[in-house]
């Protein structure tokens, strides 16, 4: 039984792992759960459904997708070369947060990976993106189900207020565990390079395989694309700062706060995230896109925020506050 139908008649949100994987196997779209960000799924050999995965995003199709399989240990369907960091890598975050970059074999279209001789491949551990997995023969291509440059969706009802007219399906699993994207790594001739810093942190990376470089992106280098400076972005205009300066300097707006632990003194609670009172970096991930959209439907005049401190799975969260805040 669908547990909820928006207003277009067009998606149903439910839990129906049976449907999901029929119309899957159909060539349709259906946004899944996964334990970092819904995503808008689709068979990740079959172009005609690729394409409708960037149209749906409205995105650019330079912008390549990552590919989701059920069990690592049959990454070399798909790929042509696994280097023993990335091995060890897998061994150690796998199912979980963490997308690796490597050459791609022909099999795998060249829409999926924008041209790029390297597939981006990820084991979600969401027990039900895993059954879907489990039951398909081919790997499905997710990217974020949002549209284009706007927050990541961690709950099925964000998925379907922005895409619910253009999917059939959205399955439901819950709030997202992890709640920022996967970290995504890939190799310059054996040498790791982290591409987004996401779910696994940097400095549990480098205890397994040692240090690696961390590519910082711009928009005028979009060289992974999608890490284009201005991404993640509410449509309020956010800025980042200590939380009581900003207030002294934006005095007389309508504004709403992103606090990482304590809320802004005399600004109205409802219009104030803190993130995680107890300071814990995962539990401000959870609730950081949530948060995010929650102030963006305020109609705010501006969302101040605060930065975490700069480890860990904080790095994560200050790169999307960043990128939430660059000027469009
Ligand atoms: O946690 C996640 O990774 C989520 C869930 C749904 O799995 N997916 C996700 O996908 O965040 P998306 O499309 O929003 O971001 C994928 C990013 C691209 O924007 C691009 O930066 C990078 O992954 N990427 C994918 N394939 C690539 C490739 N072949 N070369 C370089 N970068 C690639
Ligand atoms: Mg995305």
């Amino acid at each position: 039984m669908p547990l909820f139908t928006s207003n277009s008649n067009m998606t149903t949100i439910g839990t129906d792992i049976s449907h999901a994987i029929a119309l899957l196997q159909q060539g349709k779209l259906v946004a899944i759960p996964t334990e970092t960000v819904y995503g808008l799924a689709g068979n990740a050999l079959d172009e005609a459904t690729v394409s409708s995965i960037f149209e749906a995003k409205n995105r650019p199709t330079f912008d390549p997708l990552i590919i989701h399989i059920a069990d690592w240990r049959h990454a070399a369907r798909w790929v042509q070369a696994i280097p023993e960091k990335a091995e060890a890598l897998a061994k150690a975050f796998l199912p979980g947060p963490l997308t690796l970059l490597l050459p791609k074999r022909p099999i795998i279209p060249d829409l999926v990976t924008a041209g790029s001789p390297f597939v981006a491949i990820r084991v979600p551990a969401h027990p039900m993106a895993r059954k879907i997995l489990e039951a398909l023969d081919f790997p499905l291509a997710a990217p974020s189900a949002n549209p284009f440059g706007y927050i990541s969706p961690t709950t099925a009802e964000h998925v379907a207020q922005q895409l619910g007219e253009k999917i059939p399906y959205i399955l439901d699993g819950g709030p997202c565990q992890i709640g920022l994207e996967s970290t995504i790594v890939g190799f310059e001739s054996e040498a790791p390079v982290v591409f987004r810093k996401g779910g696994i942190p940097i400095e549990a990376i480098e205890q397994i395989i040692g240090p690696v470089t961390v590519q910082e992106h711009s928009s005028s280098n979009p060289t992974a694309p999608g890490m284009l400076l201005s991404h993640y972005a509410p449509g309020t205009p956010l800025v980042l700062g200590n939380l009581k300066e900003l207030a002294l300097k934006h005095s007389g707006l309508k504004v709403g706060v992103l606090a990482f632990r304590e809320p802004l003194p005399g600004l109205p609670p409802d219009r104030q995230i803190v993130l995680s009172a107890k300071g814990d970096f995962a539990e401000a991930a959870q609730h950081l896109f949530a948060g995010l959209r929650y102030l963006d439907g305020l109609d705010l005049d501006l969302i101040f925020a605060e930065l975490l401190p700069e480890a860990r799975l904080g790095r994560a969260i200050n790169d999307r506050l960043r990128r939430a805040a660059a000027k469009r």
